[in-house]
């Protein structure tokens, strides 16, 4: 390992791999990783991180399965696990438009698992 490797920080932004400098907050690691929302508010509106300092809520996410954990508020650990609404959003809306059950945390097409088993309608 070397200093350059100590430094930085791995996880798992909506199944994708990436790369942190150690100290970054979970939404600094979603800029970094090109992820553009955090979640879609009832009216269907995509949210991103706003203030940056847990004040409006907007960049909620799931992280290590835990649900509406503020982004700009937690660091950044190895091997977390991070999920976007909109990311399981979409990815619930490719499962019903072709046929894959998504129940129970099992693999969807993407290879990666759901982070809350959730059960869609109209799967087989
Ligand atoms: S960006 Fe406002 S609470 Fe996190």
């Amino acid at each position: 390992m070397t200093n350059a490797d100590a430094a930085c920080v791995h996880l798992t932004i909506d199944g994708r791999s990436a790369v942190v400098e150690a100290g970054s907050t979970v939404a600094a690691a979603l800029v970094v990783a090109g992820v553009s929302g955090t979640r879609t508010s009832v009216s269907g509106q995509p949210r991103a991180a706003l203030c940056g300092m847990g004040v409006c809520q907007e960049c909620r996410v799931m992280i290590d399965g835990r649900a509406h954990a503020l982004a700009c508020q937690i660091l950044c650990r190895e091997g977390q696990v991070v999920w976007t609404t909109a990311a399981t959003a979409s990815a619930d809306a490719a499962n019903v438009a072709s046929g894959t059950n998504v129940a129970n945390g099992t693999n969807v097409s993407n290879g990666t698992n759901r982070p809350n088993g959730t059960t869609t309608t109209g799967t087989r």
